[in-house]
C-alpha cells in the first residue's frame, strides 16, 4: 500500500452528528524507533510489546458546519479540564492527516481525553492518545463510508497515528507490533504498524512491564528533537542496520522462547539508544542516578536468583522492568522490596502486555 491508498476518493453517506469513544493503550519498544525521515518515515524498523493498562479514553463529538470552513475547528479537554496547551499538537496533526480524511473542516469537532495512568508520571501519553484520537477520527470516516472494510480501518488508523506520533502506530492492534520495513517480517511497512504474526513462544504470552517512575518531571528532549539527533549522527548509519539485526534475532528468539537472549537483544536495544543520545551532537544524559542505581540492582537480581527479569528504557530516566508471567510472584517482591526506593514517591505501575485499543461507545 501507498500513501494514495488512504486518500478517499468520495463518501456515499452523510453524516450530521455523534460521537464516538476509543480507549487505546500505551506500547514499549524492544527494538527502538529514533530517527525519522520526512513525513515520520522511520529511519529503522521497530517492534514493541503493546501495554494494557496503561491507556488514553478519547471521546470525539462531531457536528456538521453549515458550511465548510478553511479552518479545523476543535475543542479540547483533558481529564475534564480545556487545555490550551495541547493545541499546537493537535492543530498540526490534523493539518499533516488533512489530504486524507477530507472531511475534516465539515465538522465543529470537540475531543475530550482522559489517561490512566498519572499525567505527570512521565509517561510518554502520545502514543496512546494520538492512536485514541486517530481511531475516533476513523469511525467517523466508517460513518461516511459505511462499507469500509476492517483491514483498511486499521490500517489507516495506525498510518494517521503514526502521522501524530511515530510510536503511536504499533498501538492499534496486536500484542506485539512492527512498524517500519523489515525484509523478514511480513507485510511490514514504514506507513503503519502491523501486528507480528510469526510464532511467538508461551514464554512470552501476558509478559509483564512494571513502570518504576524514577523521574517524573518535563522531558529533557522533545523527541522531536530527539530523532533529529540522528540527522549527521557519526554512527547512524551502523545503528539502523543493527536495528534489522536486532529484529531478526527477536525473530528466533520469539520462536524458541529463549529468554536469556531475549535480555541480550532488548536491554542492548535500551543502552544503544541512549548512546546515541551521550554520542549526539549536542548531547544528552537522560538516565538519572537511580536509573543506573536500578539497573545495577537487575542485574544483580538476575546472578543471584537466575531469574529472567530485564530492563528497557525510553528517552528519558523511567525503566521499565519486563519478566515473564511465570516468575511475577518473586519479581514483584523485589521491586517492592528493593526497587521502590528509588522511585520519585516510590511511585511505580503495573502492567502487562495487552491486545490493543477497544471501542468503548
Ligand atoms: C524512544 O514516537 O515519541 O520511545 O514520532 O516524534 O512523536 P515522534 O516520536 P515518538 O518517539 C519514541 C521514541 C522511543 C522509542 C520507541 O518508542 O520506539
Amino acid at each position: 500500500m501507498t500513501e494514495k491508498d488512504f486518500i478517499p476518493k468520495s463518501y456515499p453517506a452523510q453524516v450530521e452528528q455523534g460521537e464516538v469513544t476509543w480507549q487505546s493503550p500505551s506500547n514499549i519498544a524492544l527494538v527502538k524507533y529514533w530517527g525519522k525521515l520526512e513525513n515520520q518515515i522511520p529511519a529503522n524498523p521497530s517492534i514493541s510489546f503493546t501495554l494494557d493498562s496503561c491507556r488514553t479514553t478519547t471521546t470525539l463529538k462531531f457536528k456538521k458546519k453549515q458550511q465548510r470552513a478553511d479552518n479545523f475547528h476543535f475543542d479540547l479537554s483533558f481529564e475534564g479540564e480545556k487545555k490550551e496547551s495541547f493545541r499546537p499538537k493537535i492543530q498540526k496533526f490534523l493539518e499533516r492527516i488533512d489530504p486524507y480524511l477530507p472531511f475534516l473542516r465539515d465538522y465543529d469537532l470537540s475531543i475530550e481525553t482522559s489517561n490512566s495512568f498519572p499525567h505527570s508520571s512521565g509517561i510518554a501519553s502520545s502514543a496512546s492518545g494520538m492512536s485514541a484520537l486517530a481511531l475516533c477520527l476513523m469511525s467517523l470516516e466508517k460513518q461516511l463510508n459505511p462499507e469500509m472494510n476492517e483491514e483498511y480501518f486499521t490500517r489507516k488508523s495506525s498510518f494517521l497515528a503514526r502521522l501524530g506520533s511515530g510510536s503511536a502506530c504499533r498501538s492499534i492492534e496486536g500484542d506485539l507490533v512492527v512498524w517500519g520495513m523489515h525484509n523478514n517480517i511480513y507485510r511490514s511497512s514504514d506507513l503503519y504498524g502491523v501486528p507480528f504474526r510469526d510464532e511467538v513462544h508461551d514464554n512470552f504470552k501476558n509478559y509483564r512491564d512494571t513502570i518504576l517512575l524514577v523521574d517524573k518531571g518535563e522531558k529533557q528532549v522533545s523527541s522531536t528533537v530527539g530523532h533529529d539527533l540522528m540527522n549527521d549522527h557519526p554512527y547512524a548509519e551502523q545503528r539502523f542496520r543493527q536495528a534489522h539485526d536486532n529484529l531478526d534475532k527477536l525473530k528466533k528468539i520469539f520462536r524458541s522462547g529463549d529468554l536469556d537472549e531475549f535480555i541480550k537483544v532488548v536491554e542492548s536495544e535500551a543502552l544503544t539508544l541512549h548512546a546515541m543520545m551521550m554520542t549526539s551532537q549536542p548531547y544528552f544524559i537522560l538516565m538519572k542516578p537511580n536509573t543506573l542505581a536500578i539497573i545495577n540492582k537487575v542485574f544483580k537480581f538476575r546472578e543471584e536468583t537466575g531469574l529472567h527479569l530485564c530492563f528497557t528504557l525510553d528517552a528519558g530516566a523511567n525503566v521499565h522492568l519486563l519478566f515473564p508471567e511465570k516468575e511475577e510472584e518473586k519479581t514483584l517482591q523485589f521491586i517492592e522490596n528493593e526497587l521502590k526506593q528509588y522511585c520519585q514517591n516510590g511511585q511505580y505501575i503495573t502492567d502487562r502486555v495487552g491486545s490493543g485499543a477497544k471501542k468503548l461507545a
